[in-house]
Formats: C-alpha cells, structure tokens, sequence
C-alpha cells in the first residue's frame, strides 16, 4: 500500500519486512542489511540471481566508516562533493557486511541518497538498508511510488510515497584502482562531473565493450513493447502507417496519425528533465499495448551518455 507514514515503515523494517523507499534516483525495495533472511527475501521478491549484489544505503560519512574499512582519499572527495545524492561507491567492506550483500565480493557498494524520507527514514533506525531498484529482474526502474505498486501490490504492504524521483535514472557507481575512479555504471551524475573532481576515470560498463559488470548485462531496464531507437522519428512514422507507435520525443515537431502515441520527454531539450520523465514515460506507453516504442538517441553530452547507455539496453532485449 502507498502511504506517507515513516513511522509505520520503520515498525515494518525493524521486524525484517521490505518496504518501497523513495530516493532521488529511483525507488529501491529496501531491508535491514544486516539481517540475511531479509537479504534472501529481496532476491527472491525481485527474481534476481544472488550474484547480483545490493547497494547499502545510511544517512551520513561517519555510519558509512561503520560499514568499511577505509575510505580512498578520492573517494572521499567524491562523497564529500556528492553525498547526499545519486553518487554509490564500492568502498572495501569490513565483517558487519556479509558476503549476501555484496555477491561474494569483498568491495560493499555505498551510497547516501538525497531524499528528505529517506534520510529520515534512515536515521530513525539501527541498522542500514540495502535497496536495490524495486523493480522486478530486468524491468524498467520504477520512478514513482505507483510504479513500485503496479510491480509488486499486494506483496509489499508498505511504500513510501515520495513523489516523482527528481533524478529518474540510477546512482552512478564508482570503484577504485588504487586511486584511480573506474565507472562501472553511468548515471545521475555524468562522468565528466566525476573527473571534474576526481580527475581522469576509466569507464568499465558501457554497452559497445559488452563487459559484464555484475548488474550491467545488457538485459535490463526494458520494457515489454519492442523498443527501437530510430534515426529519424518522422521517417519512422511515415514508413510505417500500419504499426501503433509510441513516441518518446524531444521535442514535437512531427505529424502524427491515429496510432501514434507522443510522450514528451521535456519541452526545453533540458537532458535532466527528460532524464526524470524517461523511465515514468517508458512504462506508461509499455502498458498501452503498442507494437514498438520509437527513441532517438540523446545528445552525447553530460548525462545524455546514461541516458543512451540505459536506452541501448532496453533496444537491445529483443
Ligand atoms: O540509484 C540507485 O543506485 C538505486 C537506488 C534505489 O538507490 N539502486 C539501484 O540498485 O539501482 P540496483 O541493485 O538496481 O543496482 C545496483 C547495481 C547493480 O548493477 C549491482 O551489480 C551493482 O550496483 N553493485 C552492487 N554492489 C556491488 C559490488 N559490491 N560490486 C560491484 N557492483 C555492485
Ligand atoms: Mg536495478
């Protein structure tokens, strides 16, 4: 159920429930980190293999030095530029992170998020969250509390409602080597804000290189209507008069006919609007029944990147 009450919520944390959290980014099915029954009970309510590991989400640097053994100075940097926010660091954990949590993996991903019921929520209890998007397995993130409920509805009795997600798209996840910044998924912060503080990275998961970052194979982030990103939109539209088209556009400066559905994406070609609006956009044409769903490519430029590498994802499905 869809409700505002973080009380309610946190009752339902503490005896080892999920719940439904709004972030900045996207919603997350969050639990007690610390508790591997509730750590199982997120794989299984999402489908995910348990390869896949999970995000831990606390409220401040100093709960984050609980969890780890120690901070790179870059990293630091990082999340004091960051954090709160869309930022999610792979940061060496200590023993109070099981392997459960991280897949195996000795490095705990990490990450404060920017959103006043989160934050509240988080510092109201005694343990960590790990929250992963609360979507199940390869389908689209969910963005907005209705869309958590049309995933899951009777399965989790609380989601938090925080409104639309201000960001849209995931945290971008950063890694070290020494201390040098690897990226190993694009996101809500573009790269070259990263390098701006942390100086040249390497970016590990982009779709061409097919590497395969846990979480980044390319079946992810898809809606069920095929999904197609087009050259042209209008040629699209005119070569194929037979077909029911959803449209994510830009900017509506095309003819339509009677089975062609219009989204738009942001009316001022502004990269972070269409980047809150992509997902929402994406799932609403994906339950009208169409036979595809056009895109054309963002602009190469600031978060237009993440916003192509996820859309590549989703064309790459079918
Ligand atoms: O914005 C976000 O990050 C959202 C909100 C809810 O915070 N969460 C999210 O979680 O996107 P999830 O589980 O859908 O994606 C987490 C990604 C996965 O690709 C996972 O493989 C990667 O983070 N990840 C988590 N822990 C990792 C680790 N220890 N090493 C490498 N990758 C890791
Ligand atoms: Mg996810």
């Amino acid at each position: 159920m869809i409700h505002q009450n973080i009380q309610a919520a946190a009752e339902a944390l503490n005896r080892g429930e999920l719940i439904g959290l709004p972030t900045e980014t996207v919603y997350g099915l969050a639990g007690n980190a610390l508790n591997e029954f509730v750590v199982d009970k997120i794989y299984t309510l999402k489908n995910r293999p348990s390869s896949n590991p999970l995000i831990l989400h606390t409220y401040s640097l100093e709960e984050v030095a609980k969890y780890t053994t120690h901070i790179p100075p870059t990293a630091f940097k990082l999340a004091n530029t960051f954090w709160p926010g869309p930022l999610t660091l792979l940061l060496p954990k200590n023993n109070l992170i099981t392997h459960k949590v991280t897949a195996g993996s000795h490095l705990v991903a990490v990450r404060i998020p920017n959103h006043p019921i989160a934050l509240e929520l988080l510092r109201s209890l005694d343990f960590p969250l790990v929250a992963p998007s609360a979507n199940p397995y390869t389908r689209i993130s969910p963005t907005s509390a209705q869309m958590v409920e049309d995933y899951f509805g009777n399965a989790l009795p609380h989601i938090l409602d925080g409104g639309n997600c201000s960001k849209g798209i995931e945290s971008t996840i950063v890694g070290f080597d020494e201390d040098t910044p690897i990226i190993y998924r694009q996101g809500a912060i573009s790269v070259d804000a990263i390098e701006f503080i942390a100086g040249k990275t390497k970016v590990l998961a982009t779709v061409k290189e097919k590497v395969t970052t846990p979480g980044m194979a390319p079946m992810h982030y898809a809606p069920r209507t095929r999904f197609l990103i087009v050259e042209d939109i209008k040629n699209y539209i005119h070569e194929n008069p037979h077909l029911s088209i959803g449209v994510l556009s830009m900017c509506n400066t095309f003819k339509t006919g009677p089975n062609v559905f219009v989204v738009l994406l942001t009316s001022r070609l502004d990269l972070e609007e269409a980047s809150k609006n992509l997902y929402q956009s994406m799932h609403y044409l994906d339950g009208l029944n169409l036979d595809c769903i056009i895109i054309e490519r963002f602009p190469e430029i600031g978060i237009g990147k993440s916003l192509n590498d996820r859309i590549t994802r989703a064309s790459l499905v079918q």
